[in-house]
């Protein structure tokens, strides 16, 4: 309760409504008369930006009217890697390049460009430049001649930017002009389809009434992330529950609902920087939830500085989406981790909060594959205090009643004498 007020004046400032709906694009490259590159897809893009007064954070859906820049796609066969350059708007882009061994291909680069002249997207920037961001091999890779297949959202971080595909079909060096029927199912949709329960089980139902049960604390998970060495960079064990308020199809009205993150059907993906670290928990196609920390290395603390939520889920309207990039959770000392066994919510935005139970977490200087000592939060210790408190009020308790005794004795003792 302490921290949700505490960020309330933070709120204001970053505050994003849900923008439209993800649409499904579908994308060709095309050499002579072959087809090399073919992506069935949907994404959105999250976007910081600069304002005059401050940082700001737009959802910018891939539109329907994205088409294949021929000029800069390639199927590589005069030069270099196959590529899929689409653009949209005025003067945005998404670039895929592939490469292969043989035996896999795999996305060897992704780049998004983004016009911040546009202000029917960036209202009030304070910048007019086309900024290009890319990551280096974001682990999206298939057997050749199959098709990658993702149902569930993937999250690939771009430095600031992150883009979210879902619903994803995606083959290069294909063998014929359409998509292979054989297909390469990403790790996500595996650990979905191996339960024997679909996904959508897995929350809450959403009923008639206006308050919505909660669900009991989730269940603790332990993920951890590794840097390109295999050394693990970030730790955290912790069980995470949703509170997302979205308008519903079925009721015509906002509701609320609490959603339980279960970690066996959880995958969990994110990057180690210097200065950053951010884990990426998606659940099966529809909820994916990345938290980004950030160290400060004057001042060698860190914290959790980032939380961006993302749901499809079937009864919503549209995609809920929503970021917050100014938090202030979990600060910790570099070389230490954080503990709260208490529950805690932490505010993202006013139609978001995340719920936190028995949480450990370590985003920098972990050594050993182990946490380091901890640094528990005030409730934690709060509620240290309450068996002291308890146990002296009932040794004073035990105190008082054989003092009382005492003196009862002495005074019947007495009152016989004197008789
Ligand atoms: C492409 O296909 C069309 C008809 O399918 C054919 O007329 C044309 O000659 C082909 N072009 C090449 C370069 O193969
Ligand atoms: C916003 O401005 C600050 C200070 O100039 C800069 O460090 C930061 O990179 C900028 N952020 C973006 C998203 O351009
Ligand atoms: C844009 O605003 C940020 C603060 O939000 C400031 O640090 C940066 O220098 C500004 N950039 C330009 C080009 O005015
Ligand atoms: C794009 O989406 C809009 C609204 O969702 C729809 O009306 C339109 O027909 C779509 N266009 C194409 C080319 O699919
Ligand atoms: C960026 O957007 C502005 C305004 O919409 C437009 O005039 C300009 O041509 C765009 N830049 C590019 C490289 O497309
Ligand atoms: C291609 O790469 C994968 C994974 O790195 C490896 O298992 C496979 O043997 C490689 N194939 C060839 C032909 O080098
Ligand atoms: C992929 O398909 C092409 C065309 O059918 C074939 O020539 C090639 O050997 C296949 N490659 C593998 C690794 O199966
Ligand atoms: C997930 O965990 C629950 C409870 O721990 C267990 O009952 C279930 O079988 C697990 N499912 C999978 C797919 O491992
Ligand atoms: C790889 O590991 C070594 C020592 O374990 C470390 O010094 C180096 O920074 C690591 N490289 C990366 C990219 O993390
Ligand atoms: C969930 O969020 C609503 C506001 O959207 C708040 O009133 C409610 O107390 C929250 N519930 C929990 C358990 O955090
Ligand atoms: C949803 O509710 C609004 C008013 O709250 C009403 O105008 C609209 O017609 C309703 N839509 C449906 C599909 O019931
Ligand atoms: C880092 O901490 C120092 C000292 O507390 C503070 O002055 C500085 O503004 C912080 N830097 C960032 C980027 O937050």
């Amino acid at each position: 309760m302490k921290l949700s007020m505490a960020s309330g004046s933070l709120l204001l400032f970053t505050w994003f409504a849900v923008m439209g709906f993800l649409q499904a694009v579908t994308l060709e490259v095309r050499e002579r008369n072959s087809t090399c590159i073919k992506a069935e897809l949907s994404a959105v893009f999250s976007i910081t930006y600069n304002t005059s007064s401050s940082p700001r954070t737009v959802q910018v859906p891939l539109p329907n009217t994205t088409t294949v820049d021929l000029a800069s796609s390639s199927c590589g066969s005069v030069a270099g890697t196959p590529a899929l350059v689409a653009t949209f708007g005025s003067g945005h882009a998404l670039g895929l390049s592939f490469s292969t061994n043989g035996s896999l291909y795999s996305m060897a680069a992704l780049m998004l460009q983004y016009n911040l002249s546009d202000s029917s997207i960036f209202a009030e920037a304070n910048s007019s430049a086309v900024v290009t961001v890319t990551s280096a091999s974001p682990g999206i890779w298939a057997a050749i001649n199959t098709t990658y297949h993702c149902v569930s959202a993937t999250s690939v971080i771009l430095g600031d930017q992150t883009v979210t595909f879902s619903d994803m079909r995606l083959e290069a060096y294909m063998p014929g002009n359409g998509l292979s029927s054989d297909e390469t199912i990403c790790a996500a949709d595996q650990a979905h389809t191996t339960t024997t329960t679909p996904t959508t089980t897995a929350r809450t139902p959403t009923t008639a009434s206006p308050a919505p049960t909660t669900p009991g604390p989730p269940e603790r998970g332990i993920y951890s992330i590794s840097n390109s060495n295999g050394t693990v960079c970030l730790l955290a064990q912790m069980g995470l529950q949703l509170n997302v308020s979205y308008v519903s199809q079925s009721q015509n009205k906002t509701v609320q609902e609490y959603f339980n993150l279960t970690p066996n059907l959880t995958n969990s993906s994110g990057s180690c920087e210097d200065n950053s670290a951010t884990l990426v928990l998606a659940q099966g196609r529809t909820t994916t939830l990345s938290l980004i920390f950030t160290l400060n290395s004057t001042a060698n603390k860190y914290h959790l500085s980032g939380i961006n939520v993302l749901a499809n889920w079937s009864d919503m309207t549209a995609p809920f989406s929503a970021e917050n990039t100014s938090l202030d959770y979990l600060r910790t000392t570099l070389g230490r981790s954080y503990m709260c066994n208490t529950e805690q919510t932490l505010a993202v935005v006013p139609s978001f909060s995340l719920n936190t139970f028995k949480l450990r977490v370590q985003a920098f200087g972990v050594t050993t594959n182990q946490f380091a000592t901890a640094e528990e939060c005030q409730m934690d210790q709060d509620e240290m205090l309450i068996p002291i408190i308890v146990g002296a009020a009932l040794a004073g308790l035990v105190l008082v009643v054989l003092i009382a005794y005492l003196i009862g004795r002495k005074r019947s003792h007495a009152g016989y004498q004197t008789i």
